[in-house]
């Protein structure tokens, strides 16, 4: 499989991305090598990583708790405090080694300790493989706001390795086919097809594979998210403001950012249906085959306030107002929608009839 190459890095996949990494740690010649995982990334993919390395370095492991509940500035510090007590400096490179959480928040520690050293990600889930790893975004949650702080800024590089999923369980990979569904969706009609009806386990490395073009192309015409990037938040206006919700209410079970997006999708597909023209029977199909994979959530009307009233804090408002990405048809988005909130009750609705 060809690397793929996004704004300053590139993706390498399986059986070159341990030697891209041992010629990159070879050439950079770093002081000190930082590792971040989370207990189960420890366990399971640093025993992987490390005998791939062939570079005698002076390797630190840090371990954080995981879970979204701990993406918040609280572990930046523990990290940050242990990089400084062992002193990291500017040319110190920090390895995340795990999901979303370790890439996000470990791109972000890196992007600002000392004003910045440089940072690797190696994504050990399906939802980091295709989507969190590429295109620079790192940040953590404030409260239970998603991403409300953060940087963009790139990795070195990023290694799409899929022996990693061999540990992940059904639920975390299911997690991470919400957004492969979605670039079928914002992209890729054909892509959307494939995938609709579940995929055997040996088609996984060449779906990982394009599904990571299909991010790295957008985010390469627009880095900073001015215009077309925004289509990768299709399903994300809503399904943030559910995750984040949940999130915070302690009586709901915590739902997975991929099946939060799953239930946005379907909210967001509606209202694409009452105001973009997205037929009728596309809007069956997007229903049934989330509904599908994903276990149906119930939305008390307290709930769907609460919700509601979480969206004026989306990074994608401007002057006040919701934007939402829509479709026109599948594979055709459409940027800065705004919405009526009578309509998105309607879209609650929906998605619970
Ligand atoms: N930066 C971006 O562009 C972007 C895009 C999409 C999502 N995200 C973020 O990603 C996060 C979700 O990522 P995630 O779903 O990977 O969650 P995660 O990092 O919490 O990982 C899920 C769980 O799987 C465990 N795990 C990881 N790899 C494993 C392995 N190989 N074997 C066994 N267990 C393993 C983790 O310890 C964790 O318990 C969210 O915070 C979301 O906001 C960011
Ligand atoms: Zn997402």
């Amino acid at each position: 499989m060809k690397s793929i190459t996004s704004e300053s890095y590139s993706v390498h996949f399986n059986a070159i991305a341990f030697a891209a990494l041992n010629t990159h740690l070879e050439n950079a010649s770093y002081s000190k090598v930082f590792v971040l995982v989370d207990e189960n990334t420890h366990e399971h993919c640093l025993p992987i990583l490390m005998p791939a390395i062939e570079q005698e370095y002076d390797f630190e492991i840090i371990e954080i708790e995981s879970g979204e509940e701990h993406k918040n500035i609280a572990t930046c510090t523990q990290v940050w405090e242990i990089l400084s007590e062992l002193n990291a400096d500017r040319k110190s490179v920090l390895i995340n080694l795990g999901g979303g959480v370790i890439t996000d928040l470990g791109g972000f520690v890196a992007s600002t300790y000392k004003r910045g050293i440089e940072f690797i990600n190696i994504p050990t889930t399906l939802l980091a493989m295709v989507d969190a790893s590429v295109g620079g975004k790192t940040g953590v949650d404030l409260g239970a706001l998603k991403n409300q702080v953060g940087v963009i800024n790139q990795p070195e590089m990023v290694l799409v390795v899929s022996e990693f999923l061999n540990t992940l369980n059904e639920r975390q990979l299911q997690s991470g086919f919400a957004e492969m569904l979605k670039h079928g969706l914002i992209q890729d009609r054909k892509y959307w097809n494939t995938l609709k009806n579940g995929v055997a386990p040996e088609q996984i490395d060449e779906l990982i594979y394009h599904s990571v073009g299909i991010k790295n192309e957008v985010v390469l015409k627009d880095p900073t998210e001015q215009n077309v990037r925004k289509i990768l938040n299709y399903g994300h206006t809503l399904g943030h403001a559910i995750e984040s919700y949940f999130l915070e209410s302690p009586a709901h079970e915590l739902l997975l950012h991929g099946e939060a997006i799953a239930i946005g999708m379907v909210l967001e597909g509606w209202l694409s249906h009452q105001l973009e023209g997205l037929t009728e029977s596309d809007l069956i199909e997007i229903k049934k085959t989330f509904a599908a994979r994903y276990p149906k959530t119930t939305f008390a009307p307290s709930d769907i306030d609460g919700i509601l009233s979480l969206l004026k804090f989306d990074k994608k408002n401007s002057h006040g107002n919701i934007n939402f990405v829509l479709l026109k048809n599948i594979g055709q988005p459409v940027i800065d929608v705004q919405i009526n909130e009578n309509l998105l009750h309607e879209a609650f609705a929906y998605y619970s009839e």
